[in-house]
């Protein structure tokens, strides 16, 4: 995607927000549908796909690998799969321009099949770190020609007669482990992903969906995930349900905005993705959960969200993996609390479309939030935003979207560098905002 020329915003104080809204599809399980389906056999139906620059930059991407991916007039997606050994080496660059997610699950999909691709993404995810899943991938024999440090761009060469293999994960991410288990789908036996930390499980809910032999147990207090390769998957109809992570946006900005209340409609509430939610409850925020259901394998619900003052409290770190992308925003909600809120367990923060522990921090304190960190914590003092400050987003759209949220219970204003990146998530971030109330607009003056 094009995003030359950036495009500043402001937020200002509004009154409070009110009405009842739907965020688009879940980012995660948008990709895994696009993805599952381009090597199922038969045709899969996605009804609720979000539609935003990383998603559309994978369907583009499995198209290029020879999967037949349409929109339909009724809004829904289908995909023709090829089989598991049926992907075809691309004519281009496959460019997953900012997208982490879709990058490293692409390269786990491709691995076992003997193709060759180049993988290219914008500046921001060039800066990203690739070796987490060239390293486990190299042992099914897949090799690698990455820019220096393990880095985009990058070639990949898939193996040909792969071996399962038993992979400990070093980091809790939920990318590499789905890259992994992806590869071990076309590879010969089991493959094993040893995940000390549970992270988010939606490739193994899908790829059971899907049909594969894929087995989970607990042992030595790690979770096991094995899968037997070699076997085809059948095409699916999935519902994407909301993306909680989309949510959050407007659940904190009704928390932090007086004489606020909303409802957000169809959320997913996978434990894996709650850790937000929880937080903010132990805060003190007025949120509840309506209509609990399930559908397409996933509990759901309507998050009910009325201003509320909030207190500081300690995340600790064994709740960061699932509450992984709303520390920008936890952070945001915490500068509003009374006294100080501290969150650890932060490492991974440092690795996302941007250090995010450094341009939270710094978009915090350029708003007059005063604040504390380390490595791999933060330490956010509560009382009220005073406002005024430009934030510096970095190419990334949660750090844009948070700020902007901050603008509205700030004391003036605040404004980003950038929204463009926002497209890659929520495109219709700024309109259901304003639709609720809220005051974001061109940059003041
Ligand atoms: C994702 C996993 C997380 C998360 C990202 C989406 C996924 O990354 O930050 O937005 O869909 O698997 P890590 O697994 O690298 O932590």
């Amino acid at each position: 995607m094009n995003h030359a020329a950036p495009t500043p915003l402001s937020s200002r104080k509004a009154p409070g927000l009110k009405g009842r809204i739907k965020v688009p599809g879940d980012k995660s399980m948008s990709h895994r549908s696009l993805m599952f389906g381009a090597i199922a056999q038969g045709e899969t139906r996605i009804s609720g796909l979000l539609e935003a620059e990383d998603v559309i930059n994978t369907a583009r991407a499995m198209a290029a690998l020879g999967a037949k991916v349409e929109k339909q007039p009724n809004g829904d997606w289908h995909v023709e799969g090829v089989g598991i050994r049926g992907l075809q080496s691309p004519k281009t660059d496959l460019d997953f321009g900012n997208s982490g997610t879709g990058v490293r699950l692409a390269m786990g999909l491709m691995a076992t099949t003997p193709i060759t691709a180049r993988c290219v993404g914008d500046s921001s995810l060039s800066k990203r770190p690739m070796g987490r899943v060239t390293n486990p991938l190299a042992q099914f024999g897949t090799r690698f020609e990455t820019a220096e440090g393990n880095r985009l761009p990058l070639t990949l060469h898939g193996a040909r007669d792969a071996q399962g293999i038993i992979y400990t994960l070093p980091m809790a991410s939920a990318q590499v482990k789905s890259a992994v288990l992806l590869a071990g789908i076309n590879a010969v036996g089991l493959t094993t992903v040893i995940e000390p930390v549970a992270t988010r499980d939606h490739t193994e809910r899908m790829l059971k969906a899907f049909g594969a032999k894929l087995e989970v147990k607990q042992q030595d207090g790690a979770r096991h995930i094995s899968i037997e390769g070699g076997h085809e998957l059948n095409a699916q109809h999935l519902a994407v349900p909301g993306d909680p992570s989309s949510a959050a946006f407007p659940m904190v900005a009704a928390l932090i905005t007086p004489g606020s209340e909303i409802v957000i409609e169809n959320i997913m509430l996978n434990p894996t993705r709650t850790g937000l939610i929880d937080t903010l409850v132990e805060m003190g925020g007025n949120v509840t959960i309506e209509n609990r259901r399930l559908a397409g394998g996933e509990e759901v619900g309507d998050l009910h969200v009325k201003y509320s003052q909030l207190k500081g409290v300690r995340v600790p770190a064994s709740r960061a993996p699932s509450m992984i992308d709303e520390y920008p925003i936890l952070a945001v909600a915490a500068s509003f609390a009374v006294g100080t809120t501290r969150m650890e367990g932060l490492e991974e923060l440092r690795v996302k479309e941007s250090d995010r522990l450094a341009a939270v921090e710094a978009g915090l304190q350029v708003n007059g939030v005063f604040t504390a960190s380390g490595k791999d914590w933060l330490e956010v003092n509560g009382g009220g935003a005073p406002g005024g400050g430009k934030v510096t987003t970095h190419m990334d759209h949660r750090i844009a979207m948070s700020f902007l949220v901050m603008g509205l219970a700030s004391r003036i204003y605040t404004r980003i560098d950038d929204s463009a990146f926002i497209a890659t998530s929520f495109p219709d971030f700024v309109g259901l905002l304003n639709g609720l109330g809220a005051k974001i607009g061109i940059e003041v003056a």
